[in-house]
């Protein structure tokens, strides 16, 4: 037991609280150029900041959004009055939360293959946000499927960094997302991405245990068990909801106490009914964890596209985020219909 147990804890459950998910909006400023460039929104600090003002004062954002993983550059921005962002946060009664790693590098020997660095130094800044009133954070590791890749040294590598992470997140009071993203990208097929996604789960597991971590003060954030974006054969979406429970289960620690999804270049639909079908009974009956989401494409694709850098748009956009955040509430709660699409209004 430390100091944070008990906060750790509360805060992980708080985290996959029913009905509600978690917002990441924590791209990096080179990413969140690259979704600008995009839609034609000027790549500059201040545009950055004025969309993050704008995903954050949502109306009634916390009914749906039970945290959001912020990026450095937002931790310490300002709405257009001057009130910090983790204020604005505090009275949405939504958690601060951080993305710690420091992006994912080429590993060394191995082509096509990367690793996430961000190690050095990280319990300084764990301490840091903290003290500004973070209470989870969250890292990244990439695996790309391909010709004879993934490899063991790229899952050991990445599951040792992601294990360290987390041990130190636990060790200053931060609750570690963990997330082992299987990239959807290439033309594998749904068994061949099960394959991964179990080797991938289970090195990481084996990674956390090694290092200490305790199960019940995390969250998981995996990726779905679902064919390559380019495979010919597309999967249905009873498929990749009853193979990723399935991965799961086999993999999974039952004192976990929630697993909040990646959306990873699925469409926003797409992104709901697989959520929402493991959240059927029949599914959710057979798993001892909550199961939710923590989309950023997935929440904030349509409201980022129509804003489109305009203040007159404002409105509108937030309609747009908090009807994806509805209907990904929703489908948490395996309540999400398709018909929920044709209303897009403000609660
Ligand atoms: P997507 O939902 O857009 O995949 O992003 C989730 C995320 O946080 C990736 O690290």
């Amino acid at each position: 037991m430390s100091q944070y147990t008990e906060e750790l804890r509360s805060t992980a459950k708080a985290m996959v609280a029913p009905n509600k998910g978690i917002l990441a909006m924590d791209e990096s400023n080179r990413t969140c150029n690259k979704r600008f460039q995009k839609v034609g929104i000027d790549t500059t600090e201040e545009k950055r900041r004025q969309y993050r003002q704008l995903l954050l004062t949502t109306p009634n954002l916390g009914d749906y959004i039970s945290g959001a993983i912020l990026y450095d550059e937002t931790i310490r921005q300002k709405t257009d009055d001057g009130k910090p962002f983790t204020d604005v946060m505090k009275d949405q009664g939504v958690i601060i939360g951080i993305k710690v790693d420091t992006g994912a590098k080429d590993l060394a020997g191995h082509p096509g293959e990367k690793v996430t660095e961000g190690l050095d130094g990280l319990r300084d800044r764990i301490a840091e946000y903290y003290q500004m009133g973070a209470r989870f954070a969250k890292w990244r590791a990439v695996i790309t499927i391909g010709d004879g890749i993934p490899t063991p040294a790229c899952l050991e590598a990445n599951a040792h960094a992601l294990a360290r992470y987390a041990a130190l997140c636990q060790e200053g009071g931060l609750v570690p997302i963990v997330e082992p993203e299987v990239l959807i990208d290439g033309d594998h097929t749904i068994d061949r991405c099960h394959e991964v996604t179990n080797q991938t789960l289970n090195t990481v597991f084996n990674q956390l245990y090694a290092q200490g971590v305790a199960f019940d003060q995390m969250v998981l954030k995996p990726s779905m068990v679902i064919a390559g974006k380019q495979c010919p054969q597309q999967s249905t979406p009873q498929e990749v909801a009853e193979r990723t429970i399935q991965c799961l289960r086999d993999n999974v620690p039952a004192s976990v106490p929630g697993i909040a999804f990646l959306s990873g270049g699925q469409t926003v639909e797409q992104a709901a009914q697989h959520l929402n079908i493991m959240n059927s009974e029949s599914l959710i009956s057979q798993c001892p964890w909550r199961i939710t989401f923590s989309y950023a494409r997935a929440i904030q694709g349509p409201g980022m596209e129509h804003w489109a850098g305009d203040a007159n748009n404002v409105k509108k956009a937030q309609e747009l985020i908090q009807h994806r955040a509805q209907c990904n509430s929703a489908a948490s709660m395996g309540k999400y219909s398709p018909d929920m699409e044709k209303q897009p209004a403000m609660a």
